[in-house]
């Protein structure tokens, strides 16, 4: 729409010749008054005739009167002036859609015959107050995309014709008032995406008998599935991303035809539903439960809904269970079982599902082959996070250039990737097994190549890319092995020096054995220094026969030892004892990948070896020790995490702190700030900058080292993924002090970006009080942990009392209070109410000391 672009009114504009339309005090001239001041394109409206002429107006019988005003998308800017469109005292109807208004007019409340009203996407930022009560008429408010806040007026209840309500994306906060139990004539409520709270006015789901689509999304509310027992005309349900809880069955009605329960706390198990025979499945479309708490099986009556076109189940916590059966879910069009605990087999009817155009079935334990799929539509495929199997059918290899999104990464796949790009190969198939005949066997590489002679050298290039990578994981494999020509090799020219295994170390907290029979067989991997070969004779060497004395520190994963391999290279070795779920050959790709990790503020793994059950990650050596060494005066010899001692430290001169006259720094805001900022950047990069996103599950002091330039560099990230999920509850539960209060309870909570962000916090905590997360003395007696102490005095403004007294006077006292404010939302009780590490990176970046300090 638009009203009519006249150039020649430019004229009647100019001499301003007050026409019929403009005299004072009429529709005509409250119309171009409006437009005058609104639109900067006001010259081009033609007034020449009747305002009633103008394109979006309409006036009533006698063509005096305005009773619709249509000017959606004009362009319109500010605020609306008084003593303009709110004299329109017939208008029926007003859309302003779409335009940059800032905010009503004082005199808008006398529009008092009103039906209805369209804001809806401006920038109209105000609060609405109780004369709303005054638009008796109203049958239609669409506010939406605007920015009105505080609460929604209780005269909202003088709205007794009221049927559509349309209040998304504004910020609009507290409960939802009682007043619209009033507006009984209600057929659809919008209220999503606003900061409502509270629970919903009682008798909420009793008392609208015409309402039909009701969207709560993206709030803060509370509430039980019997909120919604009484609808009984409801079609479409949304209460995606708010605080409900109960049982998802509860909330089910006969009509329904969207459901959408997502991000709340749904519990119970989901298999009860499957007994009740009084939910009609056939008029289900939509349907999303995904990210509540769900318990059992997925219900078998679910391929009875045959006019299912969404179906989303994912992230909840189901018992393990087979695929269900989708067969007769001809409509489906996206389908995500992500983290459902499936195991099995993919069943090949997928297949049958010719309108799929989403499949999201990671995170399972689905093994065998992929059936080969021949969904025409399909754009997103995800089946990365299982144990899949085999080769990828070439009907799905050849559909990848023309989809949207795909992971087949973390499988045991064996492809031969001569059509897909290496790039791709490294992002989207992590975890496969290149399984090219080429690259195992000389003989048949020549065929191959030589088949291949025609195509184009880019091709060629990248192909014996992959060969040469895949010679060398061979040559890691294959030499451990001892089965392959090269193994055979390198043992005889280093006949000499056999050593002969199993071997068995001690150390005061565990035993670990390598059981490997010839320490010169087990191939150790420098990723920089492929040519170097180093083996596992070479770490005996570097550190004693693993000696207590080189023994660094004893952590949760296992002893870590130091040493200087061939080539002069110094290292932290560090055997990771506990026992793994991975294979050796998972356990070696996740380490190659991890390898492949670099930051300035991560620790790199430098190499890698599996000496028989134990997986040893090298590591660059960390002249400077780490946080915990730094901030408690520990010595930087043998520590351990919970119980560390000094005796059996060793004096050294590389025990000291390599840079002269940096004790001093030490204790300066300044660098506890920059260890900060370094670590928040390292957390961000592992969350953000990876893909798919890498959780440290291990955030705490001393996995924060200090290298030669006294650089913080964050070490263990990715390690936790190496034990597999045997350990993962243990891992994720983190060390004392460090647990978010998600772990706390007995509900197991699977670890994510948050949880890594509440334990920086912690970090940021010592970083400024100088105090442990547990077991020091807190100024405040009842206090027995860290975080609870700061938290307290945060909220009640106290925080300058937190800051340790030794880098008091070395900054300015509002950046240190500026950073426990940080620290206290980090360490919010609510993960959802974390910031991202981004954010952090940000909020520190703000508070940056100046150089000069
Ligand atoms: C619009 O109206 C306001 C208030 O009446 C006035 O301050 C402003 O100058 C007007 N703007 C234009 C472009 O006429
Ligand atoms: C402006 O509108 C009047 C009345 O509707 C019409 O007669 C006149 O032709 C229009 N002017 C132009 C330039 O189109
Ligand atoms: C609103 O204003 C912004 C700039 O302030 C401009 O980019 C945008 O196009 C305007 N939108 C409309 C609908 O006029
Ligand atoms: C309000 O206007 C927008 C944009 O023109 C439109 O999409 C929306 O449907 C309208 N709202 C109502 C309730 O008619
Ligand atoms: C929205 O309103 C808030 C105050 O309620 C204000 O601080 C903010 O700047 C507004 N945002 C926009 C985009 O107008
Ligand atoms: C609801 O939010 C407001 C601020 O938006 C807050 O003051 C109030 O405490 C919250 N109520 C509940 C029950 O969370
Ligand atoms: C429910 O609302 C959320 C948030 O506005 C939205 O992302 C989601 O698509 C909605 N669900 C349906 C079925 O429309
Ligand atoms: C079936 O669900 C309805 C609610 O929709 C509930 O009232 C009824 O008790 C349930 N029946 C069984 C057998 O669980
Ligand atoms: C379910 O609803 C469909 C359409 O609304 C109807 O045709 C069918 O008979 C119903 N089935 C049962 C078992 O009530
Ligand atoms: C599947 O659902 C999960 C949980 O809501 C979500 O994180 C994921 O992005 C979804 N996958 C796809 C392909 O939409
Ligand atoms: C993967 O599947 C194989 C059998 O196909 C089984 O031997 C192996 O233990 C499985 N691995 C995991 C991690 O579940
Ligand atoms: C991966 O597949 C190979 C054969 O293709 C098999 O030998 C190996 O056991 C598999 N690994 C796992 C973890 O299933």
């Amino acid at each position: 729409m638009g009203f009519g672009v006249f150039g020649s009114i430019l004229v009647l504009s100019l001499f301003f010749k007050p026409l019929a339309s403009q005299q004072p005090n009429t529709d005509g001239f409250f119309v171009a008054e409006f437009l005058k001041n609104m639109s900067v394109t006001y010259s081009e409206f033609n007034f020449s005739g009747s305002v009633c002429s103008l394109q979006g107006v309409t006036c009533d019988a006698d063509k005096e009167n305005v009773v619709e005003l249509r000017a959606s998308g004009l362009g319109l800017s500010g605020p609306i002036p008084d003593t303009t469109i709110s004299k329109l005292s017939k208008l029926q109807s007003l859309d302003l859609s779409y335009n940059n208004i800032t905010s009503l007019p004082s005199d808008f409340w006398s529009l008092s015959s009103l039906k209805r009203l369209n804001l809806s996407s401006n920038q109209i930022s105000e609060s609405l107050t109780n004369n709303i009560g005054n638009f008796g008429q109203l049958e239609v408010i669409d506010f939406s995309s605007n920015n009105f806040s505080g609460e929604i007026p209780e005269a909202i209840s003088s709205l007794t014709r009221l049927q559509v309500l349309n209040l998304a994306e504004n910020m609009f906060e507290h409960n939802i008032p009682s007043g619209i139990l009033q507006c009984q004539s209600l057929v659809s409520i919008d209220l999503s995406s606003n900061q409502l709270n509270g629970s919903l006015p009682d008798r909420f789901g009793a008392v609208f008998p015409k309402l039909k689509t009701l969207n709560l999304a993206g709030n803060n509310i509370y509430g039980r599935d019997s909120d919604f027992s009484g609808m009984k005309s409801i079609t479409s349900l949304n209460i995606s991303g708010n605080q409900f809880q109960g049982s998802v069955m509860g909330v089910f009605h006969e009509q329904l035809k969207v459901i959408d329960l997502s991000r709340n706390q749904f519990q119970g198990h989901i298999s009860q539903v499957q007994f009740n025979s009084s939910y009609n499945w056939s008029n289900l479309v939509y349907l999303d439960l995904s990210e509540n708490r769900l318990s059992g099986e997925i219900f078998q009556k679910l391929n009875q809904a045959q006019n299912l076109k969404h179906l989303n189940l994912a992230h909840n916590r189901f018992t393990r269970q087979k695929f269900p059966q989708i067969g007769m879910l001809l409509g489906l069009e996206y389908m995500n079982l992500s983290k459902t605990s499936l195991v099995g087999h993919i069943p090949a009817e997928i297949s049958e599902l010719l309108n799929l155009n989403t499949l999201d079935i990671s995170m399972n334990h689905l093994v065998g082959r992929i059936p080969s799929l021949r969904n025409k539509n399909l754009q997103v495929l995800d089946v990365s996070n299982n144990n899949l199997s085999g080769e990828i059918p070439s009907s799905i290899l050849k559909k990848i250039p023309h989809m949207e999104k795909y992971n087949f990464s973390y499988n045991n796949f064996t492809l031969c990737a001569l059509e897909i790009s290496s790039g791709t190969l490294k992002t989207k198939f992590i975890g496969s097994v290149d399984s090219c005949p080429i690259a195992a066997n000389p003989i048949l590489f020549r065929k191959k190549s030589a088949k291949h002679s025609g195509t184009k050298l880019a091709l060629v290039l990248t192909f014996s890319m992959i060969c040469l990578l895949a010679g060398l994981l061979f040559l890691a494999f294959g030499c451990r092995r001892k089965t392959k020509m090269w193994a055979v090799k390198q043992a005889s020219y280093k006949e000499e020096q056999n050593i002969s295994g199993p071997f068995s170390f001690q150390t005061d907290s565990t035993t670990w054995v390598a059981d490997v029979k010839q320490a010169t067989s087990v191939q150790v991997v420098i990723f920089e220094k492929p040519l170097l070969n180093i083996t596992f004779a070479d770490l005996l060497a570097a550190t004693s026969n693993f000696d207590r004395g080189t023994l660094l520190a004893e952590g949760k994963f296992g002893p870590v030892y130091r040493g200087f391999l061939p080539g002069g290279i110094h290292v932290a070795v560090k055997v990771l004892v506990v026992g793994s779920t991975l294979t050796d050959q998972e356990a070696a790709r996740e380490l190659e990948y991890l390898g492949r990790i670099k930051h300035p503020n991560l620790v790199p793994l430098t190499g890698y070896c599996i000496a028989g059950d134990q997986r040893i990650a090298i590591y660059d050596y960390m002249e400077n020790g780490n946080l915990q060494n730094l901030l408690y005066d520990l010595p930087l010899g043998l520590q351990r995490t919970d119980d560390w001692s000094t005796d059996t430290w060793e004096e050294d001169d590389n025990n000291g702190i390599q840079n002269d006259g940096s004790e001093a720094l030490l204790t300066t805001w300044r660098f506890r700030h920059k260890i900060a900022l370094g670590t928040a950047r390292a957390l961000a990069f592992l969350h953000h900058g990876c893909s798919p996103p890498i959780i440290h599950r291990d955030v705490k002091a001393s996995s924060v080292y200090l290298d030669y330039n006294l650089e913080p560099r964050l070490s263990d990230f990715g390690l936790a993924k190496i034990f597999g999920n045997g350990l993962d509850e243990e891992i994720a539960r983190g060390s004392p002090g460090y647990v978010p209060p998600e772990f706390s309870t007995s509900d197991y909570d699977t670890p994510t970006p948050k949880s890594d962000v509440y334990c920086f916090g912690v970090v940021l905590f010592e970083l400024i009080t100088g105090k442990k997360p547990v077991g020091d003395d807190y100024p405040d007696e009842k206090e027995e942990n860290l975080v609870t102490w700061v938290r307290g005095l945060v909220r009640k403004n106290q925080a300058s009392r937190a800051i340790d007294p030794k880098i008091r006077d070395t900054g300015p006292d509002h950046q240190m209070e500026e950073a426990l404010k940080i620290g206290y939302l980090c360490t919010a009780d609510l993960s959802s109410k974390r910031p991202t590490m981004q954010q952090i990176v940000g909020l520190l970046k703000d508070i940056e000391p100046t150089a000069n300090l």
